[in-house]
């Protein structure tokens, strides 16, 4: 059975900026907190400048997360390491096209092996990149900083790149998840300019604790209040592009 796309606003905290001592508890307590998607970073130390950690801690984790476990893999060469992502359990795994020359096969094995594909783009790729893969993927990934850190800040010059995204994907059933800088200020931005899913690390987990959970319940809040209209915004501009279509 093929579900539904669900084009409303998801809200994924990065777990990068959780407790690493207690990642099982940090995605209980997000979830428990109004988080749509639970956000992983895997970093490599070669392709980012940061390591973090690997298919074992997703397959540990798997069972901590009730919704969509969404992976974001920042490490080349990415085909060898796709089984052990698979077989974590992974809902979503997503790959950078920088990673490697082989892009394509990439996601192909992805979705062979049970998962949805996503494609990311650092800052400094074009759209272009993706332009010929949108039959094959399920997500597309636009960078606001470059990847390795959380905690940098939002590059706003990347917003006409998603808005370019946007239009490429039209009314596909892609999403489009933007990571970096997210905050309350930035969350409506990129909501504007095109974005479903907002990745949000340091936003999110400020000031809270597994223990302490009520902080990020709020700032899960108060960034999907504060992308909403964004969302509202683009939704009757297409709107209004039909009426004047017709
Ligand atoms: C960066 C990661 C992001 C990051 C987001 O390489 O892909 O997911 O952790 O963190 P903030 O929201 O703090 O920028
Ligand atoms: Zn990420």
């Amino acid at each position: 059975m093929t579900r539904p796309f669900d084009r409303s606003l998801k809200i994924a905290p990065s777990i990068l900026a959780g407790d690493f001592a207690d990642f099982g508890a940090e995605c209980r307590t997000l979830e428990a907190q109004g988080a749509d998607w639970v956000h992983v970073d895997v970093m490599d130390g070669h392709f980012v400048p940061n390591l973090s950690f690997g298919p074992a801690m997703c397959r540990a984790l798997r069972p901590h997360v009730s919704g969509v476990m969404d992976v974001h893999l920042m490490i080349a060469p990415v085909d060898p390491l796709l089984d052990a992502f698979l077989d974590s359990g992974a809902d979503i795994l997503t790959a950078h096209v920088e990673a490697g020359p082989h892009i394509h096969r990439t996601l192909q094995a992805i979705r062979a092996g049970g998962a949805r594909a996503g494609v990311a783009l650092n800052p400094g790729t074009s759209i272009e990149a993706v332009r010929l893969l949108l039959d094959d993927v399920d997500l597309v990934l636009a960078m606001t900083v470059n990847p390795g850190f959380g905690g940098q800040k939002f590059l706003q010059a990347q917003l006409g790149k998603i808005r370019a995204l946007r239009a490429m994907i039209g009314d596909r059933p892609i999403h489009l998840e933007v990571d970096g800088g997210i905050d309350v200020d930035t969350a409506p931005l990129a909501t504007a300019a095109g974005a479903d899913v907002l990745v949000a690390g340091s936003a999110v987990f400020k000031g809270g604790s597994a223990a302490e959970p009520s902080a990020y319940g709020r700032h899960i809040a108060e960034i999907r209040a504060s992308g909403l209209p964004g969302m509202r915004s683009r939704s009757q501009g297409v709107a209004q592009d039909e009426a004047r279509s017709e």
